[in-house]
């Protein structure tokens, strides 16, 4: 199939005892069993419920994978991941990244004895310097939040798989519709369901998606047993996203690429951060490994104060302030405020997360009202 009729169909079947199209929401906590142990493969809802399990099936196919794990957030799923490791072991990670992965590596998972090693991830010398022999985990985020730097994916799955290491992709910003990373190399692709999957901004939820049986096991295994699991309702909200997800892609990327160009010839402004730029320093593999540039971008301006940014965050109609990406709505943010506040100050200036940054989603709204509205705020 291709992507647009993957997205519709992925893993719903009509609901066998009514013929509903839409899968019904199995709002249920347990299953009845006819006999102990006899049962139609349904225990205990933490363990397996149908509705998450039709959406499992339908993240699996829209990642090219053979096995979906939904998690109750994205954190949650990137929880899952590290819990993989044990004390002693080593994750190579981007040092630029959404601020609540950080903070979980660093204020929940060092202290059971997990180290990591934030590299700037476009040099892969910078990768190949921080292996030694209890890297576990290479964890990359492409293109990244907020900066839009790019990773290779397949010359870092080369890198883990030298070492056998896993490689992790967290994939919210590109989204299925425009990279796969298991087709190139990754071990596991890891989704905020929250952002583009969902992407009616009404629901959190994260996934995992992989090829290996035994990971999927050890993996399953961490999710039921630790529990972050997300309820009936969300899982078929997320089902219900999916099946538009290439039709707002679409037009997620065109109005990215309008407003990437208004803010790059806009006088005030003075650096863009999108990766469709032919002089952003990762555009070539951007081209080689995505289907396009997206809707996510940054910018800084001029008058490079705090000040002045907030002016601009707090002038927006259409664009409203606020956490998260991905819906149809746009969204504008300041990053070193709210969504990266959890790093702290030097180190996130230092890779080059300053300020007055301010980011971008680019919702689905009719470009020409989105433009007058940066426009009027910017000035
Ligand atoms: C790139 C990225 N990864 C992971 C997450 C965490 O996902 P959630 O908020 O669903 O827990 C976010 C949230 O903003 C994100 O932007």
């Amino acid at each position: 199939m291709r992507a647009g009729s993957k997205y519709i169909h992925a893993g719903t079947e009509p609901d066998p005892s009514t013929g509903a199209i839409m899968t019904p929401i199995y709002q249920t906590s347990t299953y009845v069993q006819s006999a102990p142990g006899q049962h139609k493969g349904y225990e205990y809802a933490r363990s397996q419920n149908p509705t998450r399990k039709a959406l499992e099936d339908a993240l699996a196919v829209i990642e090219n994978g053979k096995y979906g794990l939904a998690f109750s957030s994205g954190v949650a799923a990137t929880d899952a991941v590290i819990k993989l490791l044990a004390p002693g072991d080593e994750v190579i990670a981007g040092n630029d990244m959404y601020g609540g992965t950080y903070r979980l590596f660093t204020k929940v998972f060092e202290k059971f004895g997990i180290k990591f090693h934030y590299v700037d991830m476009h040099d892969l010398a910078n990768i190949e310097n921080a292996v030694n022999a209890n890297t576990k985990l290479i964890w990359t985020e492409t293109p990244t939040n907020p900066l839009i730097n790019i990773t290779d994916i397949e010359a870092v799955a080369a890198i883990s798989k030298k070492h056998n290491a896993l490689l992790c992709v967290d994939n919210t910003f590109a989204s299925p519709y425009l990279q796969n990373p298991l087709d190139l190399g990754a071990d596991i692709v890891m989704h905020s369901s929250t952002k583009y999957l969902g992407g009616h901004s009404d629901v959190i939820q994260g996934a995992l998606v992989m090829n290996d049986a035994d990971l999927r096991e050890k993996l399953y295994f961490i999710q039921k047993s630790c529990g972050a699991v997300p309820g009936p309702m969300d899982c078929f909200l997320v089902l219900r996203g999916i099946k538009t997800l290439h039709v707002r892609m679409q037009r997620h990327c065109e109005n990215g690429e309008k407003i990437a160009h208004f803010l790059r010839n806009h006088a005030a402004v003075a650096h863009v951060y999108w990766c469709g730029f032919e002089d952003h320093p990762g555009y070539a593999i951007a081209k080689k490994q995505m289907r396009g540039f997206g809707g996510m971008m940054s910018f800084t301006l001029k008058d490079d104060s705090a000040k002045n940014a907030t002016r601009v965050l707090s002038s927006t109609h259409l664009f409203a302030l606020a956490e998260s990406l991905g819906g149809v709505e746009s969204l504008i943010n300041h990053p070193a405020s709210m969504t990266h506040a959890s790093i702290p100050r030097e180190e996130r200036i230092k890779n080059g997360l300053t300020d007055s940054l301010i980011r971008l989603s680019v919702g689905i709204e009719d470009v020409e009202d989105l433009i007058e509205d940066l426009n009027k705020a910017i000035g």
